[in-house]
This record gives C-alpha cells, sequence and structure tokens, in this order.
C-alpha cells in the first residue's frame, strides 16, 4: 500500500465561473460577455449561464463533496459577483453573503476552503476601459479586490491563492484564440505575462499586511500550469529548443512568483528579439519582496519539443513558438477525448525540480484529472459511471508523485480535478472530469465509481 505523509489534504479543484452559474450578477465577465454575444463558440452551444448550478445547490453539493472524500475544495471568487462597481471597488452584498455561506458550508461540512482569486474570469468592463492584463492599472485594481477579499473572508480562510494558470490567459487570449479577445500579439503577451506577475506579487504584499495587521498564519500562493518540455534528441538545436519551450511555458512565472525574479536567459532572448516587456525598477522590487508561501502545480502533460520549422525571419510578428515546434512521440498514450499525452512519469520530474531547483518550497497538485467524453457510454443499471480508466489514471499519478515524495519533495496534496463535473470554456460540457456526474438537463448529481473510490483513498491516506 502507498501511505502518504500525516495530514496529507485530499482535495478536489474547481472555480466560480465553471460551476456557479447564475450569471445575471452585477458585472460580466469575458466569458458572460462572450457567450452572450456569440453562443455558437461554445460546445453545443453551452454557455455560462447555469453551469453545475453550484450558486443555487451548493448546500446538496458540499455534503455530496464530503461523501466522495474530498476533504479540501478549491474554488473561486469570481471578481463580477463579489463588487458592485469592478472600478471603484465597491462591493456587492448578494456576492459577499453567497460567498460566505459557501465557506460556512465547507467548513461545518469538514472541507477546508482554498479560494483562489482569479480563473480566467475578467471582468469585461476593465477590458474595455483599460485594455485588462495589458494594463499596470488593472494591476491596482486586482490588489484592491485582493485586500478585499482578505478583509472579508480571512478569518476563516487559510489559503489563499493569486492566479490560476497565467499562461492560459496568454495562450488563450493573446496567441491561439480560444479565449477572449482572440488577439494574436506576440509583444502583448509578453506584457501580459510580466502584468499578471505584478499583479501577483501586489496582492501578496497586501496580504502580508493583512496578515501581519491580523496575526494570521494563513498562507497564500499561485497555481501555475506546469508542462516541462522533454526535446525530441539530444541534439543541442532539440535541447535549446526544449529550454525556451520550459522557460516560456513554466519558468516566467515560476521563477518570479518563487525567486522573486524573471529567468535571465528569458529575458535574454525576448531583449534580443525587441519584446522585452515594460518594467520599472520599482515593480521589480514588489516582484522580489512578494514571493509565495505555497505552490499549486496544475499537471495534465509534459510538452514534446524539436527544433523549430519556421524562421524568425519568415514572420511579420514575434510569437514565442519561432523557438520550437511540438512533435508526435511514436507510442505515447494518449487521452484521445481531449487530446492530451498521459505521462505520470513528468509529476516525478517535477518534484524533483521544485526539491532542487526552487528551494523545496511546500508545494501540492491544485489539478490533475482526465477528461472524458459521452461518460454515459459507462453508467450501469443504478445509474453510476464505472469510470475505472480515471481511477488508473489518479493510482498511475499517485504512484509516481508518492517516488516524488520518498525523495524528499515537500508536497502536502492532492486536487482531484474535479469534484462534480463542471462547465469547460470553450468546450462546455463535452469533457467530464468530476468524481461526480452532474446530468446538466435535471442538474441531478451521482457519485461515479472513482467518487466512491476517492472516499477509500482520503480515508486510508493511500491506496
Ligand atoms: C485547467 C483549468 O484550471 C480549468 O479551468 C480547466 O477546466 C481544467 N484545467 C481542465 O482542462
Amino acid at each position: 500500500m502507498l501511505k502518504f505523509p500525516k495530514d496529507f489534504a485530499w482535495g478536489a479543484a474547481t472555480s466560480g465561473p465553471q460551476s456557479e452559474g447564475n450569471f445575471h450578477k452585477p458585472n460580466q465577465n469575458v466569458f458572460d460577455y462572450w457567450y452572450e454575444k456569440d453562443p455558437a463558440a461554445f460546445y453545443d452551444g453551452v454557455g455560462p449561464d447555469t453551469a453545475s448550478n453550484f450558486y443555487n445547490d451548493y448546500k446538496k453539493d458540499i455534503p455530496l463533496m464530503a461523501k466522495a472524500g474530498i476533504r479540501s475544495l478549491r474554488t473561486s471568487i469570481q471578481w463580477t459577483r463579489l463588487m458592485a462597481d469592478v472600478d471603484k471597488g465597491i462591493v456587492d452584498q448578494d456576492g459577499v453573503d453567497f460567498y460566505n455561506n459557501v465557506i460556512d458550508c465547507l467548513l461545518d461540512n469538514g472541507i477546508e476552503p482554498y479560494i483562489n482569486l482569479f480563473h480566467f474570469d475578467l471582468p469585461i468592463d476593465l477590458y474595455k476601459k483599460y485594455g485588462g492584463w495589458e494594463s499596470k492599472h488593472v494591476t491596482d485594481l486586482f490588489a484592491d479586490y485582493a485586500e478585499k477579499c482578505f478583509e472579508l473572508f480571512g478569518n476563516k480562510v487559510n489559503n489563499w491563492f493569486t492566479f490560476n494558470e497565467p499562461k492560459v490567459i496568454l495562450d488563450g487570449e493573446y496567441l491561439y484564440q480560444f479565449h477572449y479577445p482572440l488577439k494574436v500579439d506576440g509583444s502583448a503577451a509578453v506584457q501580459v505575462a510580466y502584468n499578471i506577475n505584478l499583479a501577483s506579487a501586489k496582492a501578496i504584499a497586501r496580504f502580508k499586511k493583512w496578515r501581519e495587521e491580523n496575526n494570521s498564519d494563513a498562507k497564500i500562493g499561485t497555481i501555475l500550469n506546469l508542462t516541462p518540455a522533454y526535446p525530441a534528441t539530444n541534439d543541442p538545436e532539440d535541447v535549446a529548443a526544449a529550454e525556451f519551450a520550459t522557460l516560456w511555458d513554466d519558468n516566467m512565472y515560476l521563477d518570479p512568483a518563487v525567486k522573486g525574479h524573471f529567468p535571465e536567459k528569458l529575458v535574454k532572448i525576448l531583449d534580443d528579439a525587441n519584446v522585452l516587456f515594460d518594467s520599472t525598477p520599482e515593480e521589480l522590487q514588489i516582484i522580489a519582496d512578494n514571493t509565495i508561501d505555497v505552490l499549486g502545480v496544475n499537471f495534465y502533460h509534459p510538452e514534446r519539443v524539436m527544433r523549430p520549422s519556421v524562421s524568425p525571419d519568415s514572420l511579420q510578428d514575434w510569437m514565442p513558438d519561432i523557438y520550437f515546434d511540438n512533435y508526435e512521440m511514436p507510442g505515447r498514450v494518449m487521452n484521445v477525448d481531449k487530446g492530451w499525452e498521459i505521462y505520470p512519469k513528468t509529476l516525478y520530474d517535477i518534484a524533483i525540480n521544485i526539491r532542487d531547483n526552487y528551494g523545496n518550497l511546500p508545494w501540492f497538485v491544485s489539478e490533475n484529472g482526465m477528461g472524458v467524453s459521452r461518460e454515459e457510454r459507462y453508467l450501469d443499471d443504478k445509474g453510476v459511471v464505472q469510470d475505472d480508466y480515471r481511477i488508473k489514471f489518479i493510482k498511475d499519478h499517485l504512484t509516481e508523485l508518492h517516488r516524488g515524495i520518498e525523495a524528499g519533495s515537500n508536497c502536502h496534496g492532492y486536487f482531484v480535478w474535479t469534484g462534480i463535473d463542471c462547465w469547460s470554456w470553450k468546450n462546455a460540457y463535452r469533457n467530464r472530469y468530476g468524481l461526480i456526474r452532474n446530468d446538466i438537463h435535471t442538474q441531478t448529481k451521482t457519485i461515479k465509481k472513482s467518487g466512491q473510490w476517492y472516499e477509500k483513498l482520503s480515508e486510508n491516506n493511500g491506496f
């Protein structure tokens, strides 16, 4: 049996916009706005308006999650639900009451709340008025909003996070057109990466002040989706391509968050290409002074990388992928529904990288999971999804994680994505990830076989 360390956190992750629904709130975020404008952009035309109805159902959903062995829940506050006016920072009492009630309900059910402040849900007004994350002013508005959250809920939340997967904001909004505003602008993407790192550090600065004034021992961190890149061959050109991919996709966020500065190699490459972000010494100092206490790692897949086929001269505008191409590795195991490689060993590599190169700081798996389409195929005659593939996926990843912990990596939790099947951005409900099935036509929620198994896993602290 693989036993995990004492007090290991067995959890699940979701986010406000993907679970709550009830989107007629004072403000719209980019997804609410985009869905109203263009429902056809979303799989089956399903948007975030209902999601998994957590706004109305949380009193039933939370005990059900507890029954599936979920002892910690990571979710996010929607900026647009908490605030009546996002620009002036005036709170909306209904939003405050809702999040207070959710946190209380979690605690009443023995579930530790892990609260994230930003999960892709930029208020559309801040995009229209200021250009969203392209604007440094928005980094201050974010810090104001974060401080409000600490003041409102800090007495009962011990685990805070500033951002979820900043890399996806760049990829979706500024490079590969899967999040609104669907731009293709490499140099804006570089500035957005910088501004998000700055916004995170500014929020952490407010948190540290709040923590000191309130004698709290709560912790703050950020959540990164790490996709370490393995080169196709040992040829120096492939190795350099993989090194750039890791710098760009992972270390551009990991280094400022943990070490307080951007990787020098990356800064040089961006500078040579004339796309270096605009920064000031004061801002760089804020980043240096406000590193994280704890890191959340979302892990799904590695990258397979080789030398680039495109010559930089043939491109009009700078794009990061002029430095690398991806390649198909024969024989690799794929999740065909999602199109992602399944390679659990990378989780061990991440554990060792954090141990050896990032001061062995405390970290946890803040997301890991398997998206599968048409899961009703696997319903048995009692209405339970027989998702043995998901149990195997989790076991295989936990085995590698356990190896990393045995080797001394400081990992203290595993959060599956997700508890209850939830809405996934453009893919809506195409792929299901939950331990609990949600029939979205009736909003009936039923624990899957994996949820029954997860309950034993967390009860036994291992498998
Ligand atoms: C990462 C994101 O944080 C989450 O929003 C998304 O739905 C899952 N991964 C699954 O792709």
